[in-house]
């Protein structure tokens, strides 16, 4: 075997192991319980099951980082064996292990690497009673593909050894390059490239006239978890914020035990601030590993279907994108965009739930922006969401217009109309209840139309396929869309990310032109709309739940 001949410093070992059940990637990776990663070969197998299906053909360049949560460092040095025993060139770690997920997109790109290995569990808690989690992105930087991510998982179910060699731990707390069995390994700046690539997309003078001068005060609560440092070196190196802009900044094996959620319950700290006396202009927060991002004016925090609406709309203020290709948002998203788009003659295109069915269309040039209503909005510049680019493109419209975030979102609504939107979280459920609610809904999806629930009247319902317009692949199963006479929208589906039983959806909108009815109370002027969903599914009668545990 070719791997075995090419190590100087280390044996290749061959060691033989058992396939686990479940090593099934979800909606972003495979997520599991640090016990579950703790089994001995447990981590091995699947990054073994990964090296499999990219064929070994394939042994170029690795990029790898994570979050920074408990576990990452060792999963680090131990995938570094296996790389280097299954043949890879070399190895591109960030340092301390960290590497943001659009910093690693950022990364794969720019090294053109065949892929990398990212670790986290995105905005799951950390810690060893926390969650673990292993992505594997592609040469286009993006999230592998359903056809990548199904292969990984029939190859953990049959393979019987992985490949690794022995090496003493890599420093990985100074960049340097070493040779690892053989195999280089870069151990590099996590923040500078990614840093330099948002330099060219904003008009970073401007942000630093506004932030600099201490008229403009913002914050930016990192939550223990990754964007710490890009925050700071961004922010308040680079633009010269105020030191103290970024709170929580030190990222931490278990985020400070807090849940780096950046939404209105676990943002705390910055909520509790924004609401304050004397609140900043503008708050955001970002996620265990800094795809996501909420962004709070003054007054309220802005919706993500709204904030993709926004960036959209204003996309021309800013250098990077004066010219959109078109604009994309997942199912469940809000169509707020729909309408920036029809108004600017874009193209615009509806996915599954889970960035990487934006990946095609990013790559084919036929979108620019994109955003999902689960707090995550991003661009070509990365094939991953991304929570500081985010920032920094409200910050730049911002700047040029010179209005608050509240007052741009205001115009906005005036100019597009406004769509209410909730989504409502049943956590914890029964698996066995939730798939029988969603089995239930889809067998009576075609008795739907016409039945009436207090005010609203259900004019269709499907379940739905997306059919990717680039390599024709397609997806089943997306989700239920019940579409009212009222034209108001409700979406039902299971949450692809959880760790333990299932969490149960429920995603309802409804759309208002008329002036004077912009700022009404979102959970009670969707109310109807959410009683008519929750008795057509059945909610109580599956689950025993009479109210979500969580309502963003
Ligand atoms: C991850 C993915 C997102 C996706 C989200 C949905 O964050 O990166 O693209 O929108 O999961 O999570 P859910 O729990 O609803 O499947
Ligand atoms: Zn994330």
């Amino acid at each position: 075997m070719d791997a075995m001949n090419r190590e100087p410093g280390g044996a290749v070992r061959r060691v033989e192991t058992h396939p686990f059940n479940g090593q099934k990637p979800g909606t972003s990776g495979l997520r599991k319980s640090v016990r579950e990663f703790s089994q001995p070969h447990y981590l091995e197998n699947f990054i073994q099951a990964i090296f499999n299906t990219l064929g070994a053909e394939v042994r170029g360049t690795l990029v790898l980082g994570g979050d920074g949560r408990y576990g990452n460092r060792d999963a680090i040095q131990r995938i570094l064996r296996l790389a280097a025993a299954n043949g890879f060139q070399r190895v591109v770690v960030g340092r301390g292990g960290i590497l943001s997920t659009p910093a690693a997109s950022c990364l794969i790109r720019k090294l053109e690497a065949d892929g990398g290995i990212i670790l986290s569990a995105s905005h799951n808690p950390g810690g060893a009673d926390g969650d673990f989690g292993v992505k594997f992105n592609g040469a286009n930087g993006g999230p592998a593909s359903e056809r990548v991510t199904a292969a990984i998982h029939r190859e953990s179910g049959v393979l019987d050894h992985y490949l690794t060699c022995d090496s003493a731990a890599l420093e990985l707390d100074r960049d340097g390059c070493h040779d690892l069995c053989g195999m280089q390994v870069d151990v590099v700046d996590p923040v500078a490239d990614y840093a330099d690539l948002l330099e060219t997309l904003f008009d970073f003078d401007a942000l630093r006239e506004m932030l600099g001068g201490g008229r403009f005060r913002m914050r930016f609560d990192a939550m223990h978890a990754v964007t710490g440092p890009y925050a700071r070196e961004i922010l308040e190196r680079r633009l010269g914020a105020a030191q103290g802009t970024v709170m929580n900044g030190e990222p931490l094996e278990d985020f400070g035990g807090g849940h780096p959620d950046p939404n209105l319950a676990h943002a705390r700290d910055l909520v509790d601030l924004m609401n304050g006396n004397d609140p900043p202009a503008f708050g955001a927060a970002s996620d265990g590993d800094g795809d996501r991002s909420m962004v709070l004016g003054r007054g309220g925090y802005i919706n993500p279907c709204d904030s993709l609406a926004v960036l959209a709309a204003n996309a021309h203020l800013v250098r990077g994108y004066g010219d959109l290709a078109g604009v994309a948002r997942s199912m469940p998203t809000s169509r707020a965009v729909d309408r920036v788009a029809e108004a600017r003659k874009l193209p615009c295109y509806e996915t599954p739930t889970g960035w990487k069915f934006f990946g095609n269309l990013l790559d084919d040039g036929r979108i620019t922006l994109c955003g999902e209503e689960s707090f995550g909005t991003g661009s070509s510049h990365v094939r991953e969401k991304d929570g500081l680019w985010a920032v920094l493109f409200w910050l730049n419209i911002i700047a040029v217009r010179r209005q608050p975030a509240r007052a741009i979102l205001r115009e906005h609504w005036r100019q597009f109309g406004r769509d209410y939107f909730t989504r409502h979280d049943y956590e914890g459920v029964d698996s066995v209840d939730a798939e029988a609610l969603m089995a239930s809904l889809r067998e009576r999806l075609a008795g739907l139309p016409g039945q009436a629930y207090g005010e609203e009247t259900v004019e269709c319902a499907d379940d739905f396929a997306y059919e990717d317009p680039v390599d024709g692949s397609v997806s089943q199963g997306q989700g239920i869309r019940l579409y009212f006479k009222s034209g108001a929208r409700a979406v039902f589906r299971l949450s692809g990310t959880g760790t333990a039983g299932a969490t149960l959806r429920l995603y309802c909108e409804r759309y208002e032109r008329d002036p004077t009815l912009l700022e009404l109370d979102t959970q009670r002027t969707l109310a109807p709309v959410l009683g008519a969903a929750a008795a057509i599914a059945g909610i109580e009668a599956h689950t025993g739940r009479t109210a979500p545990d969580v309502i963003t």
